[in-house]
């Protein structure tokens, strides 16, 4: 088998070393000293040169920032690297969430399972768009501060010791840029404020798909609930970050939430750490 090192020991990858197929990884490499010398995905962290010196088959690059990913790649080519290089900048464009929203949207559609869609924390809509034109009969009920993150949630993340999220991080947007974006937005309700305060009056509504995508744990932890006890049958939630490292918060509020329904939160291997629940019969 081919072997491999995976240079990024970071989101990016863990993410490649769990898709990763047909390689044997000898080890990561990182240029942050901080990293090197212990073990990341109970693989070894090395610096490149010797990490190079291993002689692997190919060197994987694992960042999805495309200036970053050549500098990396500049950084091998100096130190005489001989192996295949090849770069992660694929996962940003070929997005396994993307194509499971997309399956979930059109096995919803032929099944007929009821209720609208929603994303809380929809920042620029990027998401929501996809949401939107893979579900275009449905509502999609959006919830945002638009202001980015909130100071009472920013304060709960430090006080669990959890993320360097800083109040009004993600407030470069506004309703109307996703408006704009949207392929059907007539379709569109917004919710603007903060959650779970801006859920008022949605008590009465039923769900097939929601996007869970506020990153910090007190929102995620309040939204779970709130949207699975009105997600119909068949239906599904997809909670952004619930397996990533920044915002380690929505993956304890998921495990929190599981653990007390008894449910399995299905990874949908993605580059986000993405978890999948769906409403299940019987
Ligand atoms: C990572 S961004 C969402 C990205 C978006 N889903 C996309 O596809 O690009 C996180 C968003 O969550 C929102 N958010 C975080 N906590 C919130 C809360 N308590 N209430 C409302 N919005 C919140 C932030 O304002 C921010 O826009």
């Amino acid at each position: 088998m081919k072997t491999a090192v995976l240079f990024g020991a970071g989101q990016a990858g863990a993410a490649v070393l769990r898709l990763l197929y047909g390689y044997e990884p000898l080890c990561f490499a990182d240029n942050d000293e901080k990293k090197r010398g212990g073990e990341f995905c109970s693989l070894p962290v090395l610096s490149a040169a010797e990490a190079l010196a291993l002689g692997p088959d190919c060197v994987f690059i694992c960042v999805t920032d495309a200036a970053r990913a050549a500098q990396m790649r500049a950084q091998l080519d100096g130190l005489g690297c001989a192996a295949e290089v090849r770069d992660a900048l694929s996962l940003r464009v070929f997005d396994a969430r993307a194509a499971a929203a997309r399956l979930l949207a059109e096995r919803i559609s032929a099944r007929g399972v009821g209720g609208d869609a929603a994303e809380l924390g929809v920042y620029r809509g990027e998401f929501a768009a996809l949401i939107n034109a893979a579900l275009p009969e449905r509502r999609l009920h959006l919830f945002d501060t638009f202001t980015g993150f909130d100071a009472a949630d920013v304060a709960a993340e430090r006080a669990l010791g959890l993320s360097a999220a800083g109040t009004g991080d993600f407030s470069a947007t506004a309703r109307e840029t996703v408006e704009r974006r949207l392929p059907r937005p007539e379709q569109a309700v917004f919710h603007v404020g903060r959650f779970p305060e801006s859920f008022a009056g949605c008590e009465g509504l039923r769900f097939c798909l929601v996007s869970i995508d506020a990153d910090l744990y007190a929102p995620t932890a309040a939204a779970l609930p709130l949207f699975y006890d009105r997600l119909s049958i068949g239906g599904a939630i997809i909670v952004h970050d619930a397996f990533g490292l920044q915002y380690p918060g929505a993956g304890r509020a998921l495990e929190e939430f599981c653990a007390a329904r008894g449910l399995t939160p299905v990874p949908a291997a993605d580059i986000h750490g993405s978890a999948i629940l769906v409403k299940q019969g019987g």
